[in-house]
C-alpha cells in the first residue's frame, strides 16, 4: 500500500517553504524555483518508481541541452517553470513535480506532478549544475534554490559587485552573518538566464560559496537541508535590508573586522580571511 505523496515530508517542504519565500516578497509571479534532491528508498514508499509519466528532454529556456550525467538516476522535487511560487501549496501536483534523472544524464523521466503539460524550471541547467558542484564539496547537499529576495536585488543596483565587498558589507551589516555564511557570496555579472552558460557560471562558484548572487537578477543558495538554504539566502537579505535602510544616511557605527574575527574563533570556523580587512 503506498502512503499518500501528498502527505509527503519532502512535498509538504516544498509547499511550505514556496509559501514563505512568496509571503516574504523574494517570489513575485513565477520568480524563483527550488530542486530538491530526494532519497529514492523514501519516494519509493509514495511512488511506484518504475511508472514514467512522461520523458522530457533536458534543456533551459534556449533548448540546449547540457550534461547531466553525473545525476544519472536521482531524484528530485522541482518547482515546475511558469509556475508562480503563490500557488504550489494549493495545487502542488501541477506546480511541482518529482524527475529522474534519465540513462546518461539526457533526459528526466516525470514520475509524479506538473499535471497539465508542465516541465522544470527553465533555471534546471543552473540547478543540476550547482547540485554537480556542490555534490562534491559535500555529499550531503541536497537543496539548490533560486530566489529574486527585494533588498539583496536592491543592493545590487547601488553597491559595488565586486564579491569582497559586496561580501564585507553584508558581514557588516548583521552580527552573525559571518558566522552564517563564512565562505562569504559568490557574484556573478548580470547574465542571460535559462542558460547552460549561466548554469555553468553559477556551478563554478558554488565550488566555494553556498551563495550566488546573479546580479541584478536574484540569488542562488545551496545547503543539505531546506531550513540551512532558505536561512542562508534569508540571512543575506537581512542584512541586505540593513544596508538598504542605512547606505543613504551618515553611518555613526560599525562591527569592526576585529570584532568579525572574535567571532570566528568564538565558533571555531574559518571564514575567508582575504575578505576582511585586518
Ligand atoms: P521559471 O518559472 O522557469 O522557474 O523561472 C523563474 C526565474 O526566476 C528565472 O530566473
Ligand atoms: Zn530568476
Amino acid at each position: 500500500m503506498m502512503k499518500n505523496i501528498f502527505e509527503a515530508p519532502f512535498v509538504r517542504e516544498m509547499c511550505e517553504t514556496t509559501a514563505n519565500m512568496y509571503r516574504l516578497g523574494w517570489d513575485e509571479r513565477n520568480g524563483g524555483n527550488i530542486s530538491y534532491l530526494l532519497d529514492e528508498k523514501e519516494v519509493g514508499e509514495y511512488l511506484d518508481l518504475t511508472k514514467v509519466l512522461r520523458t522530457i528532454p533536458l534543456m533551459g529556456v534556449n533548448e540546449e541541452d547540457f550534461d547531466a550525467s553525473p545525476l544519472e538516476g536521482k531524484i528530485f522535487i522541482v518547482t515546475g517553470t511558469g509556475k508562480y511560487f503563490k500557488n504550489v501549496e494549493k495545487d502542488p501536483e501541477t506546480n511541482l513535480g518529482i524527475v529522474r534523472i534519465g540513462k546518461g544524464g539526457k533526459n528526466i523521466e516525470l514520475l509524479w506532478g506538473y499535471k497539465g503539460g508542465g516541465r522544470p524550471t527553465s533555471e534546471f541547467p543552473a540547478h543540476m549544475m550547482s547540485h554537480i558542484a556542490r555534490l562534491k564539496v559535500d555529499p550531503e547537499n541536497r537543496v539548490v534554490m533560486h530566489s529574486h529576495p527585494t533588498n539583496t536585488l536592491a543592493m545590487n543596483f547601488v553597491h559595488d559587485l565586486d564579491e569582497k565587498k559586496f561580501t564585507h558589507t553584508l558581514w557588516e551589516m548583521c552580527t552573525e552573518c559571518i558566522v552564517v555564511f563564512p565562505e562569504g557570496v559568490g557574484v556573478l555579472p548580470w547574465m542571460l538566464c535559462g542558460t547552460s552558460e549561466i548554469g555553468v557560471a553559477t556551478a563554478k562558484k558554488m565550488e566555494q560559496f553556498r551563495l550566488v548572487v546573479w546580479a541584478m537578477h536574484g540569488i542562488y543558495g545551496a545547503g543539505k537541508t531546506m531550513d540551512e538554504t532558505f536561512g542562508l539566502i534569508e540571512t543575506v537579505e537581512k542584512a541586505a535590508q540593513i544596508y538598504m535602510l542605512t547606505a543613504h544616511l551618515p553611518r555613526k557605527n560599525t562591527i569592526k573586522d576585529a570584532d568579525m574575527l572574535k567571532l570566528i574563533e568564538l565558533f571555531g570556523i574559518s571564514c575567508r580571511k582575504d575578505f576582511l580587512d585586518l
